[in-house]
């Protein structure tokens, strides 16, 4: 920035036609680097999404062998108010979670109580508030649990703030095209002035 902003100053300063070229040209650059990566997250937002959905699903399966993938979906699932990745019965990709009939797992059809809504006023958090829960329908697990899986909470979180960086995006880029602009036709007015002289 120290860079763009001294070729703008000094170039429009002493009218020098290098400067100010340099100065058009960086700007140019940082533009079309924006466009890019603006164009690139808009079409590769669905793939954006299978890849958060895999590496949920690996979050998921090594839950009880890897405690940051443990710690990273309990963050995300109470950060996000949400539980597995398209609802709550996604904990069966785990073993010991797994619903299966005759999984010898104490924990069988549980989820981790990082799903569980918080209950007002409770001293000692109920670990167990998550047991059983993927045998239950939408509607009875909304009364201990978040009932949203984490992909729409993830794609209503991803929407939201795109709008908020698009909009960022948009109030950057126009004093950037307002620079662009404004160097080249002080350079071709200084290209005028030096050819009417000779
Ligand atoms: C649960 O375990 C059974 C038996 O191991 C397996 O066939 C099944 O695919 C598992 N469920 C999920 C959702 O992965
Ligand atoms: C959970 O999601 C799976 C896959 O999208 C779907 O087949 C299943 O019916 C859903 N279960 C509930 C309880 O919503």
């Amino acid at each position: 920035m120290f860079f763009v902003t001294f070729c703008g100053c000094i170039g429009a300063l002493r009218e020098n036609i290098h400067l100010l070229k340099t100065f058009s040209f960086s700007l140019t650059l940082v533009f079309l680097t924006q466009l890019a990566i603006a164009v690139l997250g808009f079409f590769y937002s669905d793939q954006t999404r299978d890849a958060l959905g895999k590496f949920v699903n690996k979050a998921i399966v090594h839950y009880r062998d890897d405690l940051d993938l443990q710690n990273l979906m309990d963050y995300i699932q109470r950060e996000f108010k949400c539980c597995g990745w398209n609802n709550h019965t996604d904990w069966s990709w785990n073993l010991y979670f797994n619903c299966t009939q005759g999984n010898p797992s104490s924990e069988r059809c549980a989820v981790p109580y990082s799903c569980c809504t918080p209950v007002p006023g409770e001293v000692v958090i109920n670990t167990m508030c998550g047991f059983g829960v993927q045998t239950q329908n939408y509607l009875e697990a909304t009364k201990s649990i978040y009932p949203v899986g984490c992909a729409d909470r993830a794609v209503l979180w991803i929407e939201s703030h795109l709008l908020l960086v698009g909009a960022l995006a948009l109030g950057l880029s126009l004093p950037q095209i307002a620079g662009i602009v404004l160097s080249q036709i002080l350079i071709s007015q200084i290209q005028d002035e030096i050819s009417s002289v000779l």
